[in-house]
């Protein structure tokens, strides 16, 4: 049966969940204390980069299923599931989450929730939060016991978001197993649709759910890491990284998956739940068990320098004056997302070394140019690589995988490339007269 449902926070998690809600055939109201990002959103505008979002978007707001609201009061009043997925980002000069949007919409929703409701926190929190949370529920609640909170973390990619909210790999939902009262049997309800396919669908304690969050891209990280690090061997051997990858990869046990070596990770997830998990392992006393994240995230940190580097060296030992253009700054193929990305990051590097930084990206060059406003922006791939001494390639774009390596060769000043991304075809480029370097392979 359709229910009602909210979801606080309309951002990559929250808009993408409301709508998905909407397709399941819910009715959803989408709330955010961002009045410009909901009066966009009423108008059935995303206001970033998804693919696939805006079509869904669009089609329920017209039929009327999915309206957005910052009134926390109508979403109380009318939902009765009410999903919060609203950010946790790095705490500003600390490793641990911000947990301050997570707690005021508890501070919020709760005191207005007079009949029985249930909530499921989607965001990535430290394990604690949600029974935490589930407690102050009840002490500001005026139904009390009847408001309940579960955690059901989200485990949807940046460019997929769509895809793996109508048809993810597994459901998982945390319950307090003291009190496990409805919480179970609405989230069944909410995801009935996709619990038909037989997707697998996990109910643990609260501490297990949020845990599995944070160690699914605690361990998606380190296999990036691993491979980042086996590339750094590469480049002191002349092994070749990508083939290393494939041959290990042929090995199920290990699966070819997120071993693509390159400038490694970034995004507004892996980057701050690696160190937010590390925060709380501290605090809990067990910091040694988290220990390594320090060095996936020193390893992925290095490929940043590692690409600098080699661009001084390639330019001939300073980057005063070098023309380099940096195709791409978002921090992975479809997205426009800057959060912490490693292409953008590079770009920067390089202009405060001197260097002069043309920058162009299919969809993220407005936010990038927000970060960066003294870096050059340019609309093509071609304007921004004119007259310049290097290309790095700092995201896989599809547009850069295949451009035109002969017809690229005729714009620059100098025919090198680093390719950060192990992304393009070195053969056709190598034969349109590049100067080809990858990471950890071609040394
Ligand atoms: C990640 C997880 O993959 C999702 O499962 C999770 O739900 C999400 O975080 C989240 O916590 O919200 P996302 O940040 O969208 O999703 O990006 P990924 O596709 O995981 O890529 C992360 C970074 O790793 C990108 O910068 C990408 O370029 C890099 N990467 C990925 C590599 O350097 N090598 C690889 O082989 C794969």
């Amino acid at each position: 049966m359709p229910l009602t449902i909210s979801v606080f926070g309309t951002g990559y998690l929250g808009a993408t969940h409301a709508a998905g809600m909407a397709e399941l055939g819910h009715r959803v109201i989408g709330v955010d204390v961002d009045e410009a990002k909901i009066a966009r959103l009423s108008r059935g505008e995303v206001p970033f980069y998804e693919p696939g979002l805006p079509e869904l978007l669009r089609k329920h707001v017209e039929s009327g299923r999915l309206t957005f609201t910052t009134d926390a009061t109508l979403a109380a009043a009318e939902a009765d599931v009410h999903f919060i997925g609203v950010g946790t980002p790095q705490r500003k000069g600390e490793y641990a989450a911000d947990m301050t949007y997570v707690d005021a919409v508890i501070e919020t929703l709760a005191p207005l929730l007079t009949r029985p409701a249930v909530i499921l926190g989607k965001s990535t929190v430290p394990v604690g939060t949600a029974a935490r949370l589930a407690q102050r529920v009840r002490e500001l609640a005026p139904v009390g016991d009847a408001a309940e909170l579960g955690w059901n973390p989200e485990f949807l990619r940046e460019g997929f978001a769509v895809e793996d909210t109508l048809r993810p790999d597994r459901l998982v939902l945390g319950v307090d197993k003291d009190r496990p009262g409805r919480i179970e049997e609405v989230a069944r309800e909410v995801y009935a649709e996709i619990l038909e396919r037989d997707t697998p669908f996990l109910v643990t304690d609260l501490a297990t759910a949020e845990l599995v969050k944070v160690s699914a891209n605690a361990f998606l990280a380190t296999k990036i890491s691993f491979i980042n690090a086996i590339a750094e061997v590469c480049e002191v051997t002349g092994a070749d990284v990508t083939e290393l990858a494939d041959a290990i990869g042929y090995d199920d046990r290990i699966g070819r998956k997120f071993l693509g070596a390159g400038l490694g990770f970034g995004g507004g997830c892996l980057p701050k739940d690696i160190r937010a998990f590390m925060a709380r392992a501290g605090e809990l006393g067990v910091d040694q068990a988290l220990t390594f994240l320090r060095e996936v995230d020193a390893v992925n940190l290095r490929r940043r320098q590692h690409v600098v580097d080699l661009a001084t060296r390639l330019v001939g030992g300073s980057l005063d004056g070098a023309r380099v253009a940096v195709l791409g700054a978002a921090f992975k193929p479809n997205s426009d997302d800057v959060r912490d990305s490693p292409a953008l990051d590079v770009a920067g590097a390089l202009h405060l070394r001197g260097a002069k930084v043309k920058v162009h990206d299919p969809e993220a060059n407005a936010n990038a140019a927000a970060v960066w406003p003294t870096l050059e922006f340019h609309d093509s791939v071609a304007a921004a690589c004119a007259d310049a001494d290097l290309v790095v390639i700092g995201t896989e774009w599809r547009q850069f995988r295949e451009a035109d390596p002969a017809a690229l060769a005729g714009e620059v000043a100098h025919a090198r490339v680093i390719d950060g991304r192990n992304c393009l075809p070195v053969e056709d480029w190598q034969a349109a007269g590049w100067d080809y370097h990858g990471m950890g392979r071609f040394a």
